[in-house]
């Protein structure tokens, strides 16, 4: 018998890769699947960034880069924070990682151990509870209410802070439920972290530039008082449909990045150098692909919201951001997890149960519509196929 770690029980996963891989098996056993579970765009990431990665290679960029990235990669992050948010980052504070997933784990490992607390969205991103588990720390859910439109409340997190809070996960435009909390909020949110000085927020803003009817991004990077305590969190997988490319970022306090870089070392060495290379065209290039593919997902989004609102037992008001719709489906009488099984099983739909992204995702279902037009009105009609046939039996 082998004996791993005592942490190895504890860590968790992200259940979307596992209906990803069902959905794939069906599918090749000859069942027409609609996947409306995975978080991806479904465009393919522009030409001239593919261009850029490609030259990369042929230039022979082929070897190890510096461990926090390539200097013009990390200029050029500078640079668009500095254009879309106004403010100013300094280049050697940005580490380049594989993936925005990478700065929440180095986050949640610089900060969590035994005794330490680290509050959390719930329902939010499967990894955050999982990897601050796998710490050690105690996870603390910051439960998200639908009659609060799932936005985070400052009270409701600055009330949880305790002594030994160490780090606080702060994630808008969120992942299950396209919420986007209010400017108003994060200011005050700010405003009173500040009374904390113990305590540093990592800020996901992976989703920033995903946001529909002219509103505008509320960065806590913006705020002075907490600056010195802020992990933003972004990356290029949702803004330039680069999920399998595996780059992100992180901008660290001063007071961390030092130990951001050595796990950096620790772990990976660096990002892939073409990757890097794309990175650098994908953000000093022009943006309209960026334009054109939020564009699209808010047509996508006035389609799903009116298709699911046509459905009886299920409603959903229409999210912010991101590209996900987090329909309540309490009347339809099924348990999350069952109706997500039965929709894949049966109706040849791949959605998410609200319960994969924590306990107060019980009673509703999380729909990616990162999916064509016509795809999103099958799933839809599939869907309701189903609930009155499961009606009238
Ligand atoms: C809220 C949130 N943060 C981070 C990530 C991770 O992104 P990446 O694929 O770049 O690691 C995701 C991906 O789904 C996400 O939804």
């Amino acid at each position: 018998m082998l004996n791993p770690a005592a942490a190895m029980r504890r860590i968790g996963t992200e259940s979307a890769f596992e209906v990803l891989a069902r959905a794939k098996a069906l599918e090749a056993q000859g069942r027409s699947i609609v996947n409306l579970g995975i978080g991806q765009p479904d465009f393919q990431t522009p030409a001239h960034i593919v261009e850029a990665a490609v030259k990369a290679l042929r230039d022979g960029h082929h070897g190890y880069t510096p461990a926090n990235g390539i200097p013009d990669l990390r200029e050029a992050v500078a640079a668009d924070l500095e254009r879309r948010l106004g403010v100013e980052v300094d280049p050697d504070l940005v580490l380049v990682v594989p993936g925005g997933k990478v700065t929440m784990f180095f986050a949640v490992l610089m900060f969590g151990e035994p005794g330490a607390e680290i509050l959390y969205p719930n329902p939010g991103f499967p990894i955050y509870e999982s990897i601050i588990a796998f710490s050690g720390a105690t996870a603390v859910p910051i439960p998200l209410r639908e009659d609060n439109g799932f936005a985070v409340s400052a009270e409701d997190v600055l009330a949880r802070i305790t002594p030994a809070t160490r780090l606080i996960i702060f994630n808008s435009p969120a992942n299950p439920t396209g919420s986007v909390t209010a400017r108003e909020e994060v200011a005050k949110l700010a405003a009173g972290l500040a009374r904390h000085p113990h305590v540093a927020v990592l800020s996901d803003e992976i989703y920033s530039q995903m946001l529909y009817d002219g509103r505008e991004h509320a960065s806590l990077l913006h705020y002075p008082e907490i600056r010195e305590r802020v992990i933003l969190l972004d990356g290029w997988s949702k803004t330039y449909a680069m999920t399998g490319w595996r780059l992100g970022y992180g901008v660290w306090p001063k007071q961390l990045i030092e130990g951001a870089m050595r796990l950096a070392i620790n772990c990976h060495s660096c990002v892939n150098a073409p990757a890097q290379w794309a990175g650098i065209a994908a953000l000093t290039g022009p943006q309209e692909p960026v334009h054109e593919m939020v564009a699209a997902f808010a047509a996508r989004r006035r389609v799903v919201i009116e298709e699911l609102n046509a459905t009886a037992g299920l409603s959903c008001a229409a999210p912010g951001g991101a590209f996900y719709a987090f329909p309540n489906i309490t009347k339809t009488g099924v348990p999350a997890k069952e109706l997500e099984v039965k929709l894949l099983e049966e109706a040849g739909v791949a959605t998410i149960a609200g319960t994969s992204f924590g306990r107060y995702g019980e009673g509703y279902l999380r729909l990616s519509y990162a999916n064509s037009v016509d795809n999103i009105r099958e799933a839809m009609a599939r869907i309701r196929a189903w609930l009155a046939e499961r009606r009238a039996a």
